[in-house]
This record gives structure tokens, sequence and C-alpha cells, in this order.
């Protein structure tokens, strides 16, 4: 053991001299960027030109210092970060309109989001309140949702229980202990095991920053489960940590029932995964003010300002690489052409599955390295949106800015299971999870963007196999059959929606329902994944942390967004936050964090 710790810790002594001793890059967080507040813009047309820029050769700037593919958070984030530090970058969107899961789409005049519910941790001087306000200029506000900001609701209807959940790090037991009273205990041993397996992500970046041999020697002499509490916690899956702490039932599942945010159910979710959710949300929840296309919005600029360019229908169709295997550009298809784009660093921010699968010549795929990379990753469970516009504002239809996380009843991993591999003409009758959430209601300027309007919006899984046939379809003409199982998954839902909110039943002016190829046409999601690689218990071996990494087996290729780091909008921009961190050979993570506590040191001086 101390010959271990001795070799530990002369290793981290070689790693930091190094550090000291090769100039870190420039650092994106040097200083407070943020501009006046500039008046919200609600013209549409005004927006789109700065989201819908369509791709020509000729606008591609010259000189580029980087190619990145994909405008998600992942992507736009570690644009933003190179081009703080000067670096002309080109983001290139298959889409039509940049943003990812953060875009947004209108339909007969209602404006839906597509991945953006609520986000945690915004608490102001926060690091990562601060980076973002950094990475917006200041310019992008967040709105609080309500407290409770959640609701869970388990049960048929005529035996329907309802659990709000609070945020504030002793509220959200204290309410606890009022719904479930004799389960104090229960309740404190929980809270205190999600706060310590939490608090331990920074374990997860260490990993993927440390050197590789240092880190997989970490992982092999077992000393990253001895040094952390989180990858201690991280191969114990969820139910086995809950059942052990109650006999409560329908407790055991309100201690689960955020698995929704990362997508497994709780025999397979990782107990510290579960942890970082958690912690995320106990602060609070908030909303983008002006609803997720704000996000884009505002970042686009600063990649602009220094000289890059963000452009959609961009279809990356192949990574070009030179004869030694290293990255020297992309190809796009305009058309049926192909264009190709050089720079001396590609990023990837379309995923590891598309990255390998797709984009890389096949030669270069078939490289063991890349295999193994491929092997210790899952494709992750598909998504089912349901997007509903309603006639009426939030108040006439009873529509609150808070979430519901909606349960047929408290055997969470029986429902999701039978669901799931259950016959898809039954499970679509039978939908076990639903969550529903108004983001009209949550955005204090949507009365004045769409007065006398509202809209709910429905998430939950659902297998890509039900959908397959389809794929290959017009995605706006896939024909009747498809209609058909997405109208039986509409009803399904509606039925349970319209019993928790009964004022909506005649106001349903538009509805329609994305399927997990629906997400594989609008968000390039290779098999119509909600949350990007599975983030089941394996992904939480300190093996698969320390070799999953912004670097690649292959030169001048590199991954950034949630299949670098976790899923969620916060986990994707830490994925562009370790990658910017590799690229400029600097912890990105420490500087966001000395930024924010400066900032909040001279907003204490101005207070006093
Ligand atoms: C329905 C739903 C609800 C969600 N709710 C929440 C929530 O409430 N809170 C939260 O924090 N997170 C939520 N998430 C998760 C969160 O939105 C994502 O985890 C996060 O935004 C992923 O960011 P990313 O940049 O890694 O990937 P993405 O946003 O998926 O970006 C990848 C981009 O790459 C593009 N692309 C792919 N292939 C190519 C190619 N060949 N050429 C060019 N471009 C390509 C895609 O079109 C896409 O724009 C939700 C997700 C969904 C789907
Ligand atoms: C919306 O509801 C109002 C009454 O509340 C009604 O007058 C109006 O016609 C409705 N609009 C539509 C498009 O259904
Ligand atoms: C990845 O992060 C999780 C969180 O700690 C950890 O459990 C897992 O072991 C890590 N995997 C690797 C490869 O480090």
């Amino acid at each position: 053991m101390w010959i271990a710790v001795g070799i530990v810790v002369a290793a981290l002594v070689v790693f930091l001299l190094k550090y000291v001793f090769t100039t870190p890059g420039p650092n994106p967080f040097d200083k407070d960027t943020r501009e006046p507040l500039k008046p919200l813009v609600n013209d549409h047309k005004v927006k789109n030109k700065v989201l819908k820029q369509g791709f020509l050769a000729n606008k591609v700037p010259e000189n580029l210092d980087a190619i990145v593919i994909g405008s998600g958070i992942g992507g736009l984030g570690l644009a933003v970060l190179l081009a703080k530090v000067g670096k002309r970058v080109l983001v290139l969107e298959q889409h039509d309109r940049a943003g990812g899961c953060c875009h947004t789409f209108t339909e007969k005049g209602f404006e839906f989001d597509v991945g953006i519910h609520y986000i945690g941790d915004l608490l102001e001087h926060k690091p990562f309140r601060c980076m973002l306000d950094q990475c917006t200029n200041g310019q992008l506000q967040w709105e609080p949702l309500d407290n409770p900001f959640d609701v869970v609701v388990i049960g048929p209807p005529e035996n329907r229980r309802t659990y709000p959940i609070y945020s504030g790090r002793d509220r959200f037991p204290q309410e606890l202990k009022k719904c479930f009273p004799g389960e104090e205990k229960a309740i404190d041993e929980y809270m205190r095991l999600v706060k310590k397996a939490g608090r331990g992500v920074w374990a997860v970046a260490l990993l993927k920053l440390l050197p590789s041999p240092v880190a997989q020697f970490l992982v092999f002499t077992g000393l990253a489960k001895r040094l952390s509490f989180f990858f201690r916690m991280a191969s114990r899956s969820l139910t086995d940590v809950v059942d052990g702490l109650t006999q409560n039932k329908d407790l055991r599942a309100v201690f689960c029932y955020i698995f929704g945010t990362y997508g497994n159910m709780p025999k397979e979710s990782s107990f510290s995964m579960h942890s970082l959710l958690v912690c995320h949300y106990l602060h609070g929840a908030w909303y983008p003010k002006g609803g997720a296309s704000e996000i884009a919005y505002h970042m686009i600029p600063i990649i602009e300002k220094a000289g890059g360019a963000v452009l959609v229908r961009a279809p990356v169709n192949r990574i070009l690489f030179n004869e030694a295997n290293e990255a020297i550009g992309v190809s796009v298809l305009k058309g049926k052409e192909e264009v190709h784009v050089l720079a001396p660093i590609v990023v990837s921010n379309a995923g590891i599955f598309n990255t390998y699968q797709k984009l890389l010549p096949k030669e270069l795929q078939a490289k063991p390295d890349i295999q193994r990379h491929l092997s210790m990753m899952k494709n992750g469970e598909g998504g089912l949106s349901i997007f509903l516009g309603l006639n009426g504002t939030k108040e006439e239809l009873g529509l609150k800015a808070d979430n519901y996380w909606i349960f047929t009843e408290n055997n969470l991993d029986e429902l999701v299971t039978k669901y799931l591999e259950g016959e898809r003409e039954e499970s679509v009758k039978d939908i076990p999870l639903l969550f529903v959430a108004s983001p009209s209601a949550k955005d204090p300027t949507w009365e004045e963007r769409s007065p006398g309007k509202s809209t709910l919006s429905l998430v939950s899984f659902a297998k890509y196999e039900w959908f397959e046939e389809w794929k290959d379809d017009k995605v706006t003409n896939r024909g009747p059959d498809y209609k058909e199982l997405k109208d039986a998954l509409i009803q399904t839902a509606l039925n349970v929606v319209c019993q928790i909110y009964p004022n909506i039943k005649d106001r349903i002016e538009y509805v329609d329902a994305g399927t997990p190829i629906t997400n594989q046409y609008y968000i390039g999601a290779p098999k119509g994944e909600i949350y990007g690689a599975d983030h089941g218990i394996a992904r939480f071996s300190p093996e698969v942390n320390a070799t999953i990494r912004p670097q690649t087996p292959l030169k001048n290729l590199y991954l950034t967004g949630q299949d670098v780091f976790l899923c969620g909008f916060a986990g994707g921009l830490a994925g562009a936050l370790t990658c910017g961190s590799v690229l400029l050979k600097r912890n990105l993570h420490l500087d966001a964090i000395g930024l924010a506590k400066k900032m909040k040191l001279i907003n204490t001086k101005k207070e006093q």
C-alpha cells in the first residue's frame, strides 16, 4: 500500500513540475467580460440572422484555428472559450439552426424548446453561473422556478399521492420529513450519502485531466476508488442504496424520481450519478429568460467577434486525415457535393458514436484503440417528447413554473422494464413515467411574446427500435402507421395530463410528438438518444472515466459535449470546459472558480 502511495506521490510531483514548467495557454476567464444588459430581442427575423446562417463555402473564415462539428452547448461552449482567447473557430451544424438540444422551433404560432426544462446550480457568484455569464457576456438571464420546483406524483387516479420537492439544503429534507413521518433517519442518511458523493465530482475532472498514464495508474491500483467517495459509490446501484435505507416504497420512489434526468432506471443507475443530479438542483432550478434559443443567440456573437463563424445546414459527412492519420479538416455535404474545410484542430460535439462510427474512414474506425473506446460506451435510451399548444394564459389554465414527475406506481424498476421491454403496441397504451412542465409559465417574457397562449411539454422514454422501420422516410411524411403509433402515445399521455391539469381539456390547439427518429433527424442523435451515451453503472468505472476524455486516439481530433463528461446542459458545458482545458493546456475548471471568487469579493466590497 505505502509503496503505491509513494509511486503516486512521485508521479504527481513529476506531473506538477511538468505543469509548472510548460507554459499554460491564455485564460478565457482572465477578466470579467460582462456587458451592460441589452433589451431582449423578440423579433424572430433578427434572431434568425444569428441562429440560421446557412453554410456557403465563401462564408468560411480564412486561417481557422479549429473546426467544431455540432452546435450544442458542448460545441458552442468550447468555441466561445477558444474565441475568448482570440482563436478563430468555425462551428458546423447539420440542422437548419444552431443550438443542438438548446434550439427552439415554432409550430402554429407556439414556440417550443427541445431539451431545456430546468437547470440547477445557478446561484449568483457560483462558478457555474459565473462561467455561463462569461460565455454570454452577461446577456443571458435566468429565471428561478417556483419552490417546490418538482412535484412527484405516484399512483393511479383513484389513489394518487403527491410529494412536492423543495430546493434548499435544509428545506429539501425538512419537507420530505413532513411527507414521510417516522422516516427522518432514512432521509438524513440519504442526504448525507448524496452530498458526500456529489461533492466528489472533482475526481471525475481530475481523472480526465491528469496525464493518461497517471490516471490509468490511479485506476488500476484501485487508488481512484480509495481516494474518492464518488468512485466508491459509483459502482453501487441506486436501488441497492435506497432499498437499504427504508422499507417505505413511496419514499424509495421519491429518492429515485430524478433518474429521468439522466435516463437509467434505478437498478441500472450509478448512485454517484444520481447524487450529482440531486446536488445539481439542491439550491433551486432556473429557466432561460426568453426561452432556450437565447443561449445560442448570445454565444454566437462572441465566436464571430474573434473572426469565427457558426454555420448551419452544414452536415459533416467525414473527417479528413493526412497520411500520418492526423485530422486536418472536415468535409461538409452541400447538396451532393463535398466542400472541404481545413484546420489544425477538429473537435466533435456530435457524440462518440457519430464521431467514431460515421465520420472516420473505415480503416481508422477499425483501429483497436477506437474499438476499445467504443466498447466502453453504449447508446443511451431513446427519448419521447410531446408538445402541446394551448389557448389560454397560465392563470386560466392553472399552469405554474414547476415540473411534474408522474409515475403510475412506486415500483419504478419493474414499471420501466415492463414498458421498455414490452410489446410496442402494449407499451404505448401505458406510459409509466411522464415528465410534464409548462415552458411558457416559466418564462416571464412569454405573455408579451405570445399573449393569451401557453405551452406544455411532456417527456418520457421510448425504444428506438419501435420506430426504426420509418427512419428513412421523409421527416414530414412517414406514413399512416407511424402516425397511428404516435397518436396512441399522445392519447395515453393526454389522459394522464388532463387529470393533473383539468383546465386544459378543451384548450388544446396544437399537439404533436417527437420520437427517437425525430431526435435522430433534428439533433443528430444516432439512436434517438435523449441524453447521448448511456449513463449506466458501467460508465462510472474509473477505467472508463480515465479513458474517455477529450483526446481521441487520433492526433488533432478531440471530443466535447455530453459524451466526454456527463449529460445535461451543465454536463455538456463541463465537457466543453474539459476539452478547452486540454486545448489551452490549463485547468479551466479552476480558472472559472478563480474568477467567480474574485467577482464575489468585488461585489461584497461594493455592498459594504
Ligand atoms: C427532451 C429533452 C429534455 C432535456 N431536458 C433537460 C433539462 O431540463 N435540463 C438539462 O440540463 N438538460 C436537459 N436535457 C439534456 C441536455 O439538453 C443535453 O444533455 C445537452 O444539451 C447536450 O449538449 P451537447 O452539446 O453535448 O449535445 P447536442 O445538444 O445534442 O449537440 C450536438 C449537435 O451536433 C450536431 N451534429 C451531429 N452530427 C453532426 C454532423 N455530422 N455534422 C454537423 N452537426 C452534427 C447535432 O445536430 C447537434 O446540434 C434534455 C434533453 C432532451 C432531449
Ligand atoms: C381561444 O379561446 C377564446 C375563449 O377563451 C375563444 O374566443 C377563441 O376563439 C379561442 N381561440 C382559438 C384559436 O380557439
Ligand atoms: C468516471 O466518473 C465516475 C464518477 O466518479 C467514476 O465513478 C468513474 O469511475 C469514472 N470513470 C473513469 C474512467 O474514471
